[in-house]
This record gives structure tokens, C-alpha cells and sequence, in this order.
């Protein structure tokens, strides 16, 4: 990659700008051109009859590189451009390419230092004639000693920088990366080239998911059969894996039990998370993303949920999470280095689409759709739907399910969040509908093309008659939402119940 630059940077400017832009553009398809209403001006022939900036350069790129821009009003990233000493001598040139996301208006912390006289910025389309600038000014300054390759050479090293974060090789520990959704969302982090580390005390999973996940993913990953409350373990591994980021999905989650065992969910979900947190504090490593649920809006006063609900738990399972939440708003206000991402899930089912991964509960399952495909196995007899009475649109409980491979997705975009920001952000990951009972059992049926006897029986204390999401605060700050329907859950949560047999 370097070679190219350097010696197309030295014969033809355009040709680089245009193999930069393509470069960036194949590091992450979702890049666009911003439709921009700046007045500056577009020197040299270019532009064609009619034709805007932007369609010039999509045009361009299209000849050069064969790449379909996409011009739109909200691009996923910005190039920022800064020149040092622009207009001055020339010494001491540094020249460096920074993306910023269009979702933050902050400029990006520079840990170089002494970019305190920058004279330009611009965005990724300006790119294109900065660099001619730039280009003219190196003829400039070349009695200075500086070359055009020391020049390309440092925008080379920009752009590594920007490819190697764009490539991801953050190193993210994973707690509880071995269940449900912390297995899913170690594959989506993997698939990213992010680094992983997962602790797993193996306490509600499977060794072999470990194995299943480099099947996968074809990646590997570092795994520590460990229990999060076990600080000397902790300090150990952070010690040795110089950790970036963590994602903390370890903690106990049965409802029902949680309420005949509130001891032990309080000290275990509790402990390990201080444990963490203090660890985490100790050794410099202040990006968060903490594994909440919907559970801690209690009844919700209307639908769609939105986050600024009040918050009221009805299980000591969910005040575990709601009391964590507050652990962490105590610890953002008192360290503004960490950057929190709290996320709050809906009703995760699905599964892996290579049937490898998927939810595998012991004994008798307590939620719906891991009762649903054992009834369409033949482990069970009959699913007990509970309640028809409720006030929906059949009767039976609605709620919000969410494919446990978009919630996965979710968790990365949270990532980038809290490398990208500091602060606290709260996000309700849910598709934003909800399903009755009975709309999911017939999907399941129709999709899968068998049969799931059920019956109609009580009510189960606690549950409430309507859940469902309002995702647009995540799509809006994370450009993140649910891709996936309930026909792919279903199909997908039973194909691996039949993988698994
Ligand atoms: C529960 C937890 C939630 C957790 C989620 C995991 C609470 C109050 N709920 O949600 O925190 O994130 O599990 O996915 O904390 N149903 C039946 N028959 C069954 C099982 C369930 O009819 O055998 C019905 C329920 O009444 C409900 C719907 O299916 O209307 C979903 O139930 P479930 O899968 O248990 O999830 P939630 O109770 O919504």
C-alpha cells in the first residue's frame, strides 16, 4: 500500500486522492459523500455541465476505481485535514488525516500535541483539494529539506492510523463472552478485527463455544476460564493483556430465581461488576459497555419505551442491573476519563445463522422462544402460553424481540461510542415492535414448518401485558438498528435447536 502512494503521490495528485478516497471507502462501505453547502470554490476543470462537486467526484471515483459513491446528507465519517505551519516556513511540516464520525462534533484528541497553530481544517470532501493545495505547497518548501516523500510518508502513517482504527484492533475483554449473547457479540467483535479477551466461569455456558466461535470466525481469542469476582484474577489479567475496552456481559439472569435467591444475584451481579470497575480504575481502562435490560423500567407509564422512562425494577434480578447503573453514574461523575455506553436490551432471541452459536438454557426454560423450539423438538410436550387476557392485540404478552446477532452489532457500534466519546450514554436496543405471544408461536410454526401445541393457562405473576422499544436514540447517536425480522429469529433459533440436537 505505501509504495503505490509514494510514487503516485510524486506523479499525479489526483490519481492518490482518488485512490485514497477508494481506500476508504472499501475499509467500510458505509462511507458517503456529504452533500455540503460550502461555498469554496472547485479549481481546474473538473467539473462538468451542470455537474455539482459532488457528483464530480463520484463521477470521478467511479472512472478511477469503479466504486458507487453515494451522495448523502449524513455521511458515516469526516476526513479532517490539518496542515501545520500552512502559511509558514515550512519547517517542522506535519501534515495528518483524522476521521471524525458525524454523529460527535468534537475534533478528535491529539495525542501528537503541537497542533496548536493549525490554519485548515476540512472534511472528507475537501480532502480532495487540500491535497492540491498541499501539493503546491511542498513545491514551495522543498528548499527546506522537505520532500514530498517525507510528506506522503506522514500522511501514510495518518492513514495507517485511520485504517488500523477503522480495522478495529482495539483489544475488548469480553466478561461472560461464552453465553448467549456475549458469544454472539465475541464473533461480531472478531469478524471486526477487534482483539479478544473473554473471562467466562463457565458457570451457565460451554467450554466448547470457545472452539465454535474460531469455527466461526476463523480468528482466535484468548480465554480465561475465571469468575469476575475474583479481583487477584482480574488485576492478572489486566495486567498482562493490556485491555482497551470491556464489555460486561457476566452476571446471573433468571428472573425467577432471582427471587428466590436475591442473596446470591445481589452479591455475585454486584461484586463482580465493583471488582471490575475498581480493576479496570486501577490499570487505566475507562471504556465501558455494561449488558442492561428493559427490565429496568418496571411497568412502563406508555409505549413505546423511551430512555429517559423512570426507572422502577419488580425482581431482584433487574434491580441488580438498576442498582449497576447507578454504580456507573456515580463512577462517570466522579472520573470523566470513562465512557460508559449502558445498553438496555429487549427480548434477545435468534441465534447464530451457522446453527453453532444459540441460546442453550439448563433444564426447563423460563422465556419464550428457548420453551418454543424444545415444544418444536420434542423435548417438551406443550408450551403454556400465559394469559390471553391481557389488553393486546390478541390478548397474549407482547414484547419487543430482538435478533441476538443485530444485538450483538449493537454492542460494537457502543464500542466505537465509548472509544470515540467520554461521557455516559444510555441506549434501548429493541427493533422498536412488538409481537403478541401467539404472533411469534405462529411465525415459528409457519417458518419452520412444524407443529407447536400450546395451551392457554394463567397469567405469571409479574409479567406485564405490553414491552417495545423506541430505537431511535440509538440509531441516532449510534447509527445503529435492527436489521433482522422475527421470521429470521424463528427460523434461526430452531435451526440451531436442530444443529444441537
Ligand atoms: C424476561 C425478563 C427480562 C429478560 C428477558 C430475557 C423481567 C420482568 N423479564 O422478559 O428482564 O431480559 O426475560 O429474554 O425481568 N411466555 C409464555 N410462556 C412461556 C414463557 C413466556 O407465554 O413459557 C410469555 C410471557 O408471559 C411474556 C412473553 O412470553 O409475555 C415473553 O416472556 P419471556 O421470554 O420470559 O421474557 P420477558 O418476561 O419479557
Amino acid at each position: 500500500m505505501k509504495e503505490i502512494f509514494i510514487n503516485d503521490f510524486n506523479e499525479n495528485i489526483d490519481l492518490v486522492v482518488t485512490r485514497v478516497k477508494a481506500l476508504l471507502i472499501n475499509s467500510k462501505n458505509e462511507i458517503l459523500l456529504e452533500e455540503n453547502n460550502n461555498t469554496y470554490q472547485f479549481p481546474g476543470g473538473h467539473l462538468k455541465d451542470n455537474e455539482t462537486i459532488e457528483e464530480c467526484l463520484q463521477r470521478e471515483i467511479k472512472e478511477e476505481t469503479g466504486i458507487d459513491l453515494t451522495i448523502n446528507s449524513k455521511p458515516f465519517l469526516k476526513i479532517t485535514c490539518f496542515y501545520k505551519n500552512y502559511f509558514n516556513t515550512g519547517k517542522n511540516v506535519k501534515s495528518i488525516i483524522y476521521y471524525y464520525d458525524i454523529y460527535s462534533d468534537k475534533m478528535p484528541n491529539f495525542e501528537e500535541t503541537n497542533y496548536d497553530d493549525l490554519e485548515i481544517q476540512t472534511d472528507f470532501n475537501l480532502l480532495y483539494l487540500r491535497l492540491k493545495d498541499l501539493k503546491s505547497f511542498l513545491i514551495q518548501s522543498k528548499e527546506d529539506g522537505t520532500t514530498n516523500e517525507n510528506i506522503a510518508n506522514e500522511m501514510l502513517l495518518a492513514l495507517d492510523t485511520y485504517l488500523t482504527r477503522k480495522e478495529k484492533k482495539m483489544k475488548i475483554l469480553v466478561t461472560g463472552g461464552l453465553g448467549f449473547i456475549g458469544s454472539h457479540t465475541c464473533v461480531e467483535l472478531l469478524n471486526n478485527n477487534y482483539e479478544v479477551v473473554v473471562i467466562d466461569n463457565l458457570s451457565n455456558s460451554k467450554i466448547d463455544v470457545v472452539d465454535k466461535i474460531k469455527t466461526i470466525t476463523n480468528k482466535s481469542l484468548t480465554f480465561y476460564n475465571e469468575d469476575v469476582c475474583n479481583e487477584e484474577k482480574l488485576e492478572e489479567i489486566f495486567s498482562k493483556e493490556k485491555i482497551d475496552a470491556v464489555i460486561h456481559f457476566a452476571g446471573y439472569k433468571a428472573v425467577g430465581e432471582s427471587v428466590k435467591e436475591p442473596i446470591m444475584y445481589y452479591e455475585n451481579n454486584l461484586i463482580s461488576t465493583l471488582k471490575l470497575l475498581k480493576v479496570m480504575k486501577k490499570y487505566n481502562c475507562k471504556n465501558f459497555v455494561f449488558s442492561s435490560s428493559a427490565t429496568v423500567y418496571g411497568s412502563p407509564k406508555s409505549l413505546p419505551i423511551k430512555e429517559d422512562f423512570p426507572l422502577k425494577t419488580t425482581n431482584p434480578y433487574g434491580t441488580t442491573k438498576l442498582m449497576i447503573e447507578n454504580i456507573l453514574k456515580d463512577l462517570e461523575a466522579s472520573d470523566k476519563d470513562f465512557s460508559i455506553a449502558i445498553l438496555r436490551y429487549f427480548n434477545p432471541i435468534g441465534a447464530h445463522k451457522s446453527g453453532l452459536l444459540g441460546e442453550n438454557p439448563k433444564g426447563i426454560p423460563n422465556n419464550l422462544m428457548p420453551y418454543i423450539v424444545r415444544v418444536a423438538n420434542k423435548e417438551l410436550d406443550i408450551l403454556s402460553i400465559f394469559g390471553n387476557d391481557y389488553d393486546t392485540v390478541d390478548g397474549t404478552g407482547v414484547r419487543d424481540y430482538i435478533h441476538v446477532v443485530d444485538l450483538a452489532k449493537g454492542h460494537l457500534k457502543a464500542i466505537e461510542k465509548v472509544a470515540r466519546d467520554k461521557g455516559l450514554f444510555t441506549y434501548n436496543l429493541g427493533t422498536g415492535k412488538g409481537y403478541s405471544v401467539l404472533e411469534l408461536v405462529n411465525t415459528f410454526m409457519k417458518v419452520n414448518n412444524v407443529d407447536v401445541p400450546y395451551k392457554i393457562v394463567d397469567r405469571r405473576p409479574g409479567d406485564i401485558a405490553s414491552c417495545y422499544a423506541d430505537a431511535t436514540k440509538a440509531y441516532e447517536e449510534l447509527g445503529w438498528k435492527a436489521e433482522l425480522g422475527i421470521e429470521e429469529m424463528c427460523r434461526d433459533a430452531y435451526n440451531f435447536i436442530k444443529t444441537n440436537k
